[in-house]
């Protein structure tokens, strides 16, 4: 789409022409992957990267024009329409180089027992099948520019699916340097199962293996992060600067190794848009205009009103889009992204994203 179809598209007389759908709705009938404000992408391809118990899959996606890029590190949103259940949503990590707008990038995915998009994607997903998406998002990313050498050491320690944003570091570092050089020294650490858990193996051995700067240590099974393991490989670690990632038990002990050095970052994704303590939510809901109250079970306005058989307007399901905005009348709702809550009478809420907290009144 040309950059001035992408403003008229965008500007406020269409979306007040086309409300309350909004302009994207009928877009997206005409081409999946015309899009004036969302952002969708269309998978091009599934490398299956490990089998077994939780098999791992990297997905190629091409996003819509409206895709701003993404720099190393951070993760997107992925809206799926999973058959038999409602769209569903959550973070992966981009793992390859930083992306430009509208620019093709992978997100690598391995499938949970009980992640409904996890399995779709790594089972499933099919070239051309269409995803929904945020921007990119986290801030897990380089601090310098891989193309102006320094002396600053990088130290990536990571375990099981942590790996992924380290990699879309490293391949950044490996593309934006001189000759494939990563232009000042990598020390890569890297904590798997077993050697048929590992994913990236081969790149990581070609990494290992070339002139770039860069050395990768790869541990296996019982092999588990120690603070004396890593400070024979890199003596002064709390001093360099150093990405983690990884599962709890190992995150743990990294940053008991670390003390209160400010060298270390760490990841964590906004993982879900379902609020926490959904158990102990109190109050009643009352859908206004359908006549209906019932008790507050805690999830979103949206998951609510669906849940008693109402069928709002929504598009992204991920606070974006501004299709599900409706009338809160009375009450307080909690912002799942941000955590802020709000209480003013009549106010437009985006009900995708706003949990009740205790009575409420929707104009619905
Ligand atoms: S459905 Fe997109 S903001 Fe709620």
């Amino acid at each position: 789409m040309t950059p001035l179809a992408q403003r008229v598209l965008s500007s406020k007389l269409l979306g007040a022409l086309t409300a309350p759908h909004g302009v994207d709705r009928y877009l997206e009938q005409i081409n999946p992957m015309w899009a004036a404000t969302e952002v969708r992408a269309r998978v091009v391809e599934v490398v299956r990267e490990t089998s077994g118990e939780h098999p791992v899959a990297t997905v190629r996606l091409q996003p819509t024009t409206t895709w701003r890029g993404h720099r190393a590190g951070q993760y997107v949103q992925v809206g799926v329409e999973v058959p038999g259940a409602r769209r569903t949503t959550r973070c992966f990590s981009i793992s390859s180089a930083e992306s430009g707008p509208g620019e093709e990038f992978t997100i690598t995915v391995r499938a949970h027992a009980e992640g409904l998009v996890s399995k779709f994607l790594v089972h499933d997903a099919e070239p051309g099948l269409t995803v929904h998406l945020s921007q990119a998002e986290g801030a897990f990313t380089l601090s310098e520019s891989p193309a102006t050498p320094t002396n600053n050491r990088l130290l990536y320690v990571t375990g099981g699916s942590g790996i992924t944003p380290a990699m879309s570091h490293l391949r950044t570092l490996l593309r934006d340097g001189y000759d494939g050089r990563a232009n000042r020294k990598v020390t890569f650490v890297h904590y798997a199962r077993s050697p048929e858990d590992q994913i990236f193996a081969e790149e990581l051995q070609r990494i290992a293996w070339a002139d770039n700067d860069v050395s990768v240590h790869l541990r296996y099974g019982d092999d588990v992060f120690t603070e004396a393991a890593l400070r024979r490989l890199v003596p002064d670690f709390r001093q360099t600067d150093t990405w983690a990632c990884g599962p709890a038990p190992m995150m743990d002990l990294v940053r008991e190794a670390y003390g209160d050095s400010p060298r270390l970052r760490t990841e964590f994704f906004k993982l879900s848009t379902r609020p926490a303590g959904t158990e102990t939510a109190e109050g009643e809901v009352t859908f206004a205009r359908e006549g209906s109250t019932a008790a507050n079970t805690g999830e979103s306005l949206l998951e609510q009103a669906e849940a008693r058989g109402l069928t709002p307007e929504f598009g992204c399901r991920m606070g974006i889009c501004f299709s599900c905005v409706s009338r809160k009348t009375e009450g307080t709702v909690r912002n799942v992204l941000t955590g802020e809550e709000s209480s003013l009478p009549d106010e437009e809420v985006r009900i995708c994203v706003s949990a009740p907290v205790g009575d409420c009144v929707v104009d619905l």
